[in-house]
């Protein structure tokens, strides 16, 4: 057998062994479903917060702003598996592409976490100006992913 063969088989069996780990971590796609459920409306309440802050509608407390992003950087290391596992796109919000563009989907998850961690260093920062536009940023690369892969 050639080199290539034996590399193709290498990932494929690769490919089975963690797609059945990330399957193991779940008994039935419904609880990754209500999971990353779950994970996204209890980070969606602590990001709204920072946005009527940033806005104005509530008073601007640093501390409490450090909290409220610091809570969301950790939730988003959360959910990302749930999200791929197979036949979760059904009856939920989840777009099948999501699955199919795994390697995409990912990049996304990825480049909005480094946009929170930018605004919790801002936050600690604590200078308003650069606070707003880590949250703009943050916020618009929420947004990036679920145009593409949540169902409107
Ligand atoms: C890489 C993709 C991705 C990123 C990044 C992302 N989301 Fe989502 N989000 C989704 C998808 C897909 C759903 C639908 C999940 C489902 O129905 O199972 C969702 C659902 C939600 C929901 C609804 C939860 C519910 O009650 O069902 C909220 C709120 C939310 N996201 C907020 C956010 C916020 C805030 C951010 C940024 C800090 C964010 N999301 C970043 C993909 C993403």
């Amino acid at each position: 057998m050639n080199k290539n063969a034996w590399t193709a088989i290498c990932s494929a069996v690769v490919m089975i062994w963690a797609a059945g780990d990330v399957r193991a971590q779940f008994a039935k796609v419904e609880d990754a479903i209500k999971y990353r459920q779950s994970v996204m409306s209890v980070l969606g309440t602590h990001f709204t917060r920072l946005g009527a802050m940033v806005r104005g509608e509530t008073p601007f407390v640093r501390e409490a702003f450090e909290e409220n992003a610091s809570l969301v950087a950790t939730l988003l290391k959360l959910p990302w598996e749930a999200f791929q596992v197979a036949g979760s796109d059904k009856a939920s919000a989840l777009r099948p592409e999501a699955l199919s563009q795994k390697e995409d989907f990912l990049k996304l998850a990825r480049a909005n976490q480094d946009e929170v961690a930018k605004l919790l260093a801002a936050a600690k920062a604590g200078e308003l100006s650069g606070i707003r536009s880590a949250f703009g940023a943050a916020g618009a690369s929420c947004k990036a992913c679920h145009d593409s892969y949540r169902r409107k």
